[in-house]
């Protein structure tokens, strides 16, 4: 059956894009015509070699303006967690391509309303649509959990978590995020600002308005734990008494109660105090209620018996699925509900 084609633009190579880059290339609906990298090395390679796939005839560039004036249907915007989006998504938007952005912004969200003005102006002026996707938020923290609340005749509180054991799951934000520091001075002052939870705040007005419900308040805890023994991690070394576990929890309280809570816990290893949670890297959500109901999402085992964590290649893919149903949407910010259930074309290759 002939199916309708999009133009793609990728935009950065990290974890997150190499996983969109490679989607592209291999999927039958997308056709790469431009990647964006601002690592030196990578300019003027061809895309494939990127991703160790033969070559596309596409060539990764620096120069920005080219992009921007590049013809394509849709930019997947995957640039690094220290670049503000908001100006080149809206520049993107008012160029004439719809975007799909896991690095935000996560709309509709109050916390951000200048820019959700932003972003529909520019999609007004390019006569485009814009997305913002990833694991979490985007899939975990909303999709995940309202599409098991069907199987519930009763709610009271819904819990994600997200698990990762980073020594098992090595990441280079381990050492900016505090690990192996004095426990008392991340608590004071911890990594993550306590402002996060506004940019998942999308998600649980996502999860809030699917069951009818309004947020009143979010309250926020973190707690760390320390590290028994010293713990050898891919990014360096942790000391016996330092920190070597973080837990952020964010709770949305409806009608004096808590109704949404996300747990974060970012562990290094088995061997801290306390030890809050066993087991692998997944996201675990439990719904209370009447029947009450557990579900994780993991990677499968490999070959070392292990599940890997995911996460971060499953914010690329997440974003790719939805390509289609972004271009072909009316102008504007395109939310979870207005794609409803997606039909991922290109993805079953015999
Ligand atoms: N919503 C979610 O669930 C979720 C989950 C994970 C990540 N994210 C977001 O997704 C985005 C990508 O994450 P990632 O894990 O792929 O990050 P990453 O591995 O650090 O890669 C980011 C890429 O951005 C480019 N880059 C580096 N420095 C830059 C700079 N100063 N300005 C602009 N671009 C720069 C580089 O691309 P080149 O190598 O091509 O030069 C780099 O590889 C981040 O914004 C992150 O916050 C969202």
């Amino acid at each position: 059956m002939a199916q309708k084609t999009y133009k793609v633009i990728q935009w950065a190579t990290g974890t997150v894009g190499k996983a969109a880059l490679k989607y592209f290339i291999e999927n039958p609906l997308t056709e790469l015509v431009g990647v964006l990298v601002t690592n030196p090395d990578k300019v003027d390679k061809d895309a494939g070699d990127i991703v160790g796939l033969p070559k596309t005839g596409v060539r990764c560039t620096d120069d920005e303006e080219a992009i921007i004036a590049m013809p394509a249907d849709c930019v997947l915007f995957a640039p690094s967690m220290m670049t503000p989006p908001i100006d080149m998504v809206c520049r993107l938007l008012a160029s004439g391509k719809n975007v799909v952005s896991p690095a935000g912004p996560f709309l509709p969200n109050k916390f951000i309303p200048d820019h959700a003005a932003r972003v529909e102006a520019a999609c007004k002026e390019g006569n485009t649509s814009f997305h913002g996707c990833g694991i979490h938020p985007g899939f975990a923290g909303d999709i995940l959990p309202l599409t098991l609340a069907r199987l519930m005749s009763r709610i009271d509180c819904i819990e994600v978590a997200e698990i990762i054991d980073k020594v098992r799951n090595p990441m280079i934000y381990t050492e900016i995020m505090g690990f192996g520091t004095d426990c008392d001075d991340l608590l004071a002052n911890p990594r993550r600002s306590p402002e996060t939870y506004k940019h998942f705040f999308s998600s649980m007005t996502a999860i809030a308005n699917g069951l009818g419900v309004e947020i009143d308040d979010v309250t926020v805890k973190f707690e760390v734990s320390r590290a028994k023994v010293d713990i050898s991690h891919e990014f360096g070394l942790v000391k016996a008494g330092t920190c070597g576990g973080q837990h952020y929890e964010w709770t949305a309280w409806c009608q004096g109660k808590p109704l949404i809570v996300y747990h974060f816990y970012w562990q290094l290893g088995t061997e801290i105090e306390p030890l809050w949670e066993q087991g692998e890297a997944k996201y675990r959500v439990r719904i209370h209620g009447d029947p009450p109901l557990e579900c994780h999402l993991m990677a499968m085992e490999d070959a070392d018996g292990h599940h890997p964590f995911l996460g971060i290649p499953w914010t690329g893919l997440v974003g790719c699925n939805v390509v289609p149903d972004v271009c072909d949407a009316p102008a504007g910010v395109v939310t979870h509900f207005d794609i409803g259930i997606v039909q991922p074309k290109g993805l079953v290759r015999r």
